[in-house]
């Protein structure tokens, strides 16, 4: 592959590994069986990114399961969502460019909601933050936190370097965090992955003292801890499959009820919100389903967006879900979320939402934020402002 004798593409991503390999002392490659890829968002990506694509898709093709992350835009329904022209017609050029290079558009943060769903062992390569996490600790399937040009390269060959998370060593626990606080939702989890991503940065965090974790809250706990912090991997003992009990001889920290408070306030700013949404990471079924029952009868009366994956979608579709949720005057945003589309210029301010890592980033593009809990989210929508 390095030599040419497979295309261009290949050759190029091959590069890009061999490189990323010699900088963190891999002493070899090794097969990947799943591919997520970041750098969707036109936003992000530019006319710059558009060019790299195209000319990686002249001869290069994916080799795995790959599926992409999310986009600026919903890409059937962008119209709808208030997205100009212009961004339109530059993000579907990006779509058509993985779609050539042989990428499943499936454009969600969830791919494991989403049929992308790797088994425990399996070396993957993805680079959206949150599934990372989530697949290195839940899945117990093995990623570094890629970026985007690394996660393509391995697409199209196949391969990543054996280093970091993928080796068993760097999968133990060097931090331990006796949870005091009561966790009653997926919100207080996403407001302490937050706050421990702050302390233990790129550790990986064991906890202790947690009663018990769902899809929904790990998913929480997952994204929060990759936003504030660089965290790959957690344990939680008696819920992941690699946390094993007994961990001594390592740092202790703890999070207390007086912390969750703390976390809580911290992602408050003050403000009426013009735009709410949910579904960071993208809603799963069960979060539909409840977030139905909550419109039940109800119209909504500010724009308010529930971001999932079209699988999702299709499923909550075929529940019925999907139906009261559209007839309350809700919109799905699929294919996308509140952060990679480009609110903050349609004119939007305040923006409520339930999860910690979305108030992270939507401050970054300068927005201000209301962290609220599910239940709220949605009743709040259903009032004027
Ligand atoms: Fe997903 Fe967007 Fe949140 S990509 S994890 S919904 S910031």
């Amino acid at each position: 592959m390095l030599s040419g004798k497979e295309g261009r593409a290949t050759k190029k991503c091959m590069e890009i590994l061999v490189a990323l390999g010699e900088i963190y002392g891999a002493e070899r490659l090794v097969r990947v069986s799943s591919v997520q890829v970041s750098g969707v968002s036109y936003k992000n990506l530019g006319d710059a990114g558009i060019e790299f694509l195209r000319e990686l898709a002249e001869d290069g093709r994916a080799r795995v399961k790959s599926t992409l992350n999310p986009a600026g835009m919903d890409l059937v329904n962008w119209r709808f969502q208030g997205i100009g022209e212009d961004f339109a017609r530059k993000q579907l050029e990006v779509i058509d460019a993985y779609e050539k290079l042989g990428l499943e558009t499936s454009c969600t943060c969830t791919p494991y909601l989403a049929g992308n769903e790797p088994h425990f062992a399996e070396h993957i390569a993805w680079s959206e933050s949150s599934a990372v996490v989530y697949a290195n600790s839940v899945l117990g399937a093995r990623t570094n936190r890629e970026g985007g040009p690394s996660a393509l390269a391995a697409s199209l060959t196949g391969r990543t370097p054996l280093y970091g998370y993928h080796l068993d060593e760097n999968r133990l626990p060097n931090v331990v965090v006796n949870v005091g606080a009561r966790l009653k939702s997926a919100e207080d989890f996403s407001a302490m992955g937050y706050f421990v991503g702050k302390v233990v940065k790129n550790g990986v965090p064991h906890f202790i003292g947690i009663k018990g974790a769902g899809l929904e809250e790990l998913k929480a706990l997952s994204a929060a801890l990759a936003s504030s912090g660089g965290v790959a991997m957690f344990h939680i003992e008696g819920v992941t499959p690699e946390a094993k009990g007994g961990v001594s001889g390592i740092e202790t920290t703890s999070f207390t009820g007086r912390d969750l408070r703390e976390a809580r306030a911290g992602l408050n700013d003050s403000g009426d919100p013009d735009f709410i949404s949910v579904g960071c990471p993208h809603c799963s079924l069960e979060e539909l389903a409840k977030i139905s029952g909550l419109l039940r009868g109800r119209k909504v009366k500010r724009e308010f967006w529930i971001c999932c994956s079209r699988a999702v979608k299709r499923q909550s579709d075929e529940r019925g879900y999907s139906r009261r949720i559209e007839a309350s005057g809700a919109k799905f945003a699929l294919d996308t979320c509140m952060v990679v589309a480009p609110i903050e210029s349609m004119g939007y301010e305040v923006v409520a939402t339930n999860s910690a890592k979305a108030c992270h980033y939507l401050r970054n593009n300068g927005l201000k934020v209301r962290f609220w809990p599910l239940r709220r989210c949605v009743l709040e929508a259903t009032k004027a402002n």
